[in-house]
């Protein structure tokens, strides 16, 4: 059964899935091999709504196999996705502060996040409030990030579900 990690931009999400498995599915990662660009760039050219539809489809495809699944922080946006995931019971929330996640989006020159760019702080933070009571709700282990290592993070997760 999949194990797979939920929460917002930034939260180590993909860091803690590639740690405990190299060959861990990223949603973000196989829609961007999939069509050539970066998540941001597919956002900006199609639209959110139809990035969630292509989310719909990784997290459809991927869901059954027996692997570690890391997700892009809105893939919770999507009602048909929190069907999916509610019918799961290793959903993994990776909670962390939204000063320590603003901070580090800022910082991550690598990933650029289109939401984070383009709203005022209180969007943003409207953004962080709405889904942190869905994250929590579809969610069957949260696990407070703060001061805690990634290998911590993984070590909870595999004691959790071993
Ligand atoms: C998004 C999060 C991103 C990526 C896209 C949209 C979001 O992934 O899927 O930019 O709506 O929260 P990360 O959670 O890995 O930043």
């Amino acid at each position: 059964m999949a194990i797979i990690l939920i929460g917002f931009m930034a939260s180590g999400k993909s860091t803690t899935a590639q740690f405990i498995d190299p060959d861990a599915i990223d949603t973000d990662t196989i829609i961007s091999s999939k069509f050539g660009m970066t998540t941001a760039e597919y956002f900006e050219k199609y639209g959110e709504e139809i990035f969630r539809l292509r989310e719909e489809e990784v997290l459809g495809k991927y869901i059954n196999f027996d692997k570690i699944i890391s997700t892009g922080g809105g893939i919770v946006e999507s009602v048909t996705n929190q069907r999916l995931l509610s019918s799961q019971s290793q959903v993994v929330y990776l909670k962390a502060d939204f000063e320590i996640l603003v901070r580090r989006i800022a910082a991550d020159k690598r990933n650029r996040r289109s939401l984070f760019e383009n709203s005022t702080v209180s969007e943003f933070r409207a953004i962080y409030d709405r889904r942190t009571s869905i994250y929590e709700e579809l969610s069957t282990l949260t696990i407070d990030t703060t001061n805690k290592s990634i290998q911590e993070i993984a070590s909870e997760i595999l004691a959790s579900f071993s």
